[in-house]
């Protein structure tokens, strides 16, 4: 097929011209058309994979539409958990770092977004098991049979999902770039990674059905679910305000905590390994984009108050007008009619860092 030889050149001509590709990773992939997946020349192209990863892309092209989706799931959520703080986990574009040079350094933030991006891809490739689209997975063939919980005895049923394939995949792709290399930021991004696989499989929940006479719940069939994302982006985020400080072992083959009056951490929790910046300035340097610009809320004393997010600097306040639907009505049957309210509301924005003060002369020629 004649239309076909021009992708090729296309996708090629495409990373290469618009794409900033330094510190390239494979989060590059939540910024994708999901579409796109399948054609084997992206597997070639996408910049930021190594070389197993191209090999994995290429023999799963069915697998590679939901990591993609679980990568996508992973920035929003961190985008969710962190919009309220200086650092927000904003994306840059048209760059495959992604976040950018934030993830360099071996910082709490760094060990937040690692964990949640593998455990977005563990998340979205087993949904995609259990819904029947991918080729060698599905439901958990081990949940068979009969099994007890707290109330007795149940029969498996229906679907188990099979976290143990999702969590395998992952291992297999996300790892794969840790692995070539062993020094200190390697270690903390395998041990974060880990850390977010096992969060997924940490939030699961028996579910189950009733069955006999009238409802009487003599018979259950069971399920192994898991919960909503969600669930898991909030347990890393309270594993992020908790996570341990490390450094590399006198052998240099594992981490230890760097306060010996520190508790212990385990597999469960983040490790990071350099204090983080405190995120005020535009400083492109260590990747942080300053608070400048940003809304605040003038009441509230936690890290989205003007006085924390602004670092001190101040804020510029805008009265602007906001449309909401109001005086909603219920008519029978069934639907309901509003009326647009305006009203108008404080704005609060940060004000920039001051500017070096000009000498008097320069300011009119
Ligand atoms: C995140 O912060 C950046 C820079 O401070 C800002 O441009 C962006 O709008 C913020 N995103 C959100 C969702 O607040
Ligand atoms: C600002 O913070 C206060 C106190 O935490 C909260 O009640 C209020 O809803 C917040 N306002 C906005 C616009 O988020």
């Amino acid at each position: 097929m004649a239309s076909f030889h021009w992708v090729p050149g296309l996708i090629t001509l495409f990373f290469s011209i618009w794409i900033a590709r330094v510190g390239a990773t494979w989060w590059f992939i939540s910024q994708l058309p999901l579409h796109a997946f399948g054609a084997h020349v992206l597997c070639d192209n996408i910049p930021g994979l190594v070389g197993k990863q191209r090999r994995l892309c290429r023999v799963h092209p069915d697998v590679m539409v939901s990591l993609g989706k679980g990568a996508r799931l992973g920035v929003e959520e961190c985008q969710y958990q962190f919009r309220a703080q200086r650092w927000n986990c904003s994306t840059l574009e048209r760059d495959a770092s992604v976040f950018g040079k934030v993830m360099l350094k071996g910082s709490r933030e760094a060990a937040f977004v690692y964990a949640v991006s593998s455990a977005g891809v563990v998340h979205s490739i087993t949904r995609a098991c259990s819904k029947g689209e991918l080729q060698h997975c599905a439901c958990d063939p081990t949940k068979r049979g009969s099994s007890n919980d707290h109330r007795g005895e149940f029969d498996w049923g229906g679907c188990s999902d099979n976290v143990r394939y999702g969590s395998h995949f992952s291992r297999m792709f996300v790892d794969a770039k840790e692995r070539k290399v062993r020094d200190a930021k390697a270690l903390m991004n395998l041990h974060n990674n880990r850390a977010g696989r096992r969060g997924v499989k940490k939030f699961r929940k028996l579910e189950c059905k009733c069955h006999g006479v009238s409802g009487s719940c003599t018979i259950r069939t069971c399920w192994l679910a898991m919960q909503e994302f969600r669930r898991v982006g909030d347990y890393l985020k309270m594993k992020y305000n908790g996570a341990t400080q490390v450094m590399m072992n006198q052998e240099g083959t594992g981490l230890i905590v760097a306060n010996r009056n520190h508790k212990r951490f385990t597999r469960s929790d983040l490790v990071y390994f350099e204090t983080s910046p405190d995120y005020c300035v535009h400083d492109t340097k260590i990747g942080s984009l300053g608070t400048a610009g940003r809304t605040c809320n003038k009441t509230s004393m936690s890290t989205d108050g003007c006085d924390i997010m602004c670092c001190g600097r101040g804020y510029d306040t805008k009265t602007v007008k906001r449309v909401e639907k109001c005086e909603c009505k219920f008519h029978w049957c069934c639907f309901v009619r509003c009326k647009e309210c305006e009203r108008w509301v404080d704005v609060h924005t940060c004000k920039g860092p001051n500017p070096t003060p000009f000498p008097s002369q320069w300011r009119k020629g």
